[in-house]
């Protein structure tokens, strides 16, 4: 894969009338763009106007318009910003996206960039690199054949913005670790085992310098995992309990949240196990269940690069969840490692299993925050849909941190609540409690309030990231498929909390 890289340009030295410029345009009404601040460019009388006229463009956010303007071969692309006043991260990083989809159409390998003094702000500066560095993902491991065809954005040309290197190199950091996440993510699952999330992160750590451990199943069962291990048994896969760990030289003494602890359901296929997924539960799509994971290996791969003053710890419970003739049995009774014993009423809620492992493994660890992310149910697609994942916490400040970072990131979190009288539709007869909800709803509140067992201190969240870590349709930055969910997120987090 290839990225774009980034220069700034000066108008005094860029040579009208070449190559390709992409122009960002607020609207002032319903009906008409502003262009004041455009005046001034040669462009103006010339191509705009004449553009701006002919396409009917009002400068309404998510719009463009193209032509082929100039002699020799120049093209111009007009891109909406909306207005002025509602200019934010997410409004950029959406027209860059549009801008990259634009170079796309026309071909054009390279693009000079205007967008009056907006990129002289770093946040937006960031944002605009991140909306075409996240729009160039391409993902062609798969296919025999690869397009060659798709002339790919190679050079972007900021025009008259403040020189900023060091933003780039953030938002390239960033972006490299949302785009790795979703190469794992969009892989399937006879490539994506638990030993090959191991590799991976085998990978970061001799990249990165970061501390590993990896726990095979006997250290596991050593460790009393048996909520973790329930899982394992019916696939022929061997688990990973995967610990990956960035030190810092020194910590950052101001920040609450010093010692991080961020856990990823790493459930590399969900086959239901004995509670088969049938009918319209989308087993076809089950590989992606280690989004949460990904998202760790993704977060691991930004942090190591950014090395920021926070101790991070990234684990991962790895595993399958399959049929064969060893597979735990609906009614079957575990112990997890903090002694609790679960009634496995349904093999397909093994998520919340692997993560309560996690979770008591987490907070031996002494850390000041625990935040898992894990694609738990179902039910949070039917609450939130795909563009919303819900948050649950222990901790205000925790939760307040996480949803601070949600706005500057465009990836959009919603706090549900941990009602903690529906735990009681949890009890089991014959263990501590079940890992399903007897059916009276709630079954993203219920799931949490499981996972709530397994943490004793620790401030703790949990996102439930099952609607938002896929997309089936392209979404601006997104290419179908993996969206990465969650990496931009918890850096975003990690550098600002
Ligand atoms: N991995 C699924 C959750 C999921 C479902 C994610 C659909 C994305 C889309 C999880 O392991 C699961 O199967 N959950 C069950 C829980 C139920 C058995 C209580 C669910 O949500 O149906
Ligand atoms: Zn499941
Ligand atoms: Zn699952």
């Amino acid at each position: 894969m290839q990225y774009p890289e980034f220069q700034f340009l000066s108008s005094q030295t860029a040579q009208v009338a070449q190559g390709c410029y992409a122009f960002g345009i607020f609207e002032k009404n319903d009906t008409t763009p502003d262009t004041t601040h455009l005046v001034h460019t040669p462009f103006y009388h010339d191509v705009l106007i004449p553009l701006i006229k002919e396409s009917q463009f009002t400068g309404k956010q998510g719009t463009t318009a193209m032509a082929n303007c100039f002699h020799g071969g120049g093209k111009v692309i007009l891109v909406g910003l909306g207005k002025q006043e509602t200019v934010d991260e997410e409004v950029i990083r959406k027209a860059a996206s549009m801008v990259y989809s634009a170079c796309v159409q026309l071909h054009s390998p390279s693009v000079i960039v205007y967008f009056t003094t907006l990129l002289n702000d770093k946040t937006h500066l960031k944002a605009f690199a991140e909306g075409i560095l996240l729009s160039a993902y391409l993902d062609q491991r798969f296919k025999s054949k690869k397009e060659t065809k798709t002339t790919c954005l190679k050079q972007v040309s900021l025009l008259d913005a403040i020189a900023n290197d060091q933003t780039i190199q953030l938002a390239q950091k960033i972006t490299a670790g949302a785009n790795l996440a979703r190469a794992l993510v969009n892989a399937p699952a006879n490539h994506v085992t638990p030993a090959m999330l191991a590799q991976t992160a085998t990978e970061l750590a001799q990249k990165h310098h970061l501390q590993l451990n990896i726990l095979e199943k006997e250290d596991c069962q050593r460790l009393g995992m048996g909520a973790y291990l329930s899982v394992t048994k019916g696939s022929s896969a061997p688990p990973k309990f995967i610990h990956l760990c960035y030190k810092p030289k020194s910590l950052d003494t101001q920040s609450p949240f010093q010692k991080i602890a961020l856990i990823g359901k790493g459930v590399t296929f969900d086959s239901g196990g004995l509670n088969l997924k049938t009918g319209n539960a989308k087993i076809e799509l089950m590989k992606f269940d280690m989004a949460g994971a990904a998202a760790m290996l993704g977060v691991a791969e930004a942090i190591g690069a950014i090395k920021p003053n926070k101790e991070i710890h990234f684990i991962i419970a790895a595993t399958e969840n399959m049929i064969n003739g060893s597979a735990t049995k609906p009614g079957d009774v575990v112990t997890a490692s903090n002694g609790k014993t679960i009634e496995i009423d349904n093999t397909d809620a093994e998520g919340r299993l692997t993560l309560a492992d996690a979770l008591v493994y987490a907070e031996k660890l002494g850390v000041d925050a625990i935040v898992d992310l894990a694609t738990l149910t179902g039910a949070t697609v039917v609450a939130l849909g795909i563009r919303i994942a819900g948050i649950f916490g222990t901790n205000s400040q925790l939760v307040n941190s996480l949803m601070a970072a949600s706005p500057r990131t465009g990836e959009k979190i919603w706090q549900m609540p941990l009602e903690a009288s529906y735990f009681e539709h949890m009890h089991s007869i014959i263990a501590d409690m079940r890992n399903t909800g007897s059916k009276q709803g709630a079954g993203s509140i219920t799931a949490a309030l499981f996972l709530k067992q397994f943490v004793e201190k620790t401030a703790w969240a949990h996102l439930d990231i099952a609607g938002t870590v896929w997309t089936e349709k392209p979404w601006y930055y997104y290419k179908a498929g993996a969206t990465g969910f969650g990496v931009r997120l918890l850096v975003d987090w990690i550098l600002n909390s």
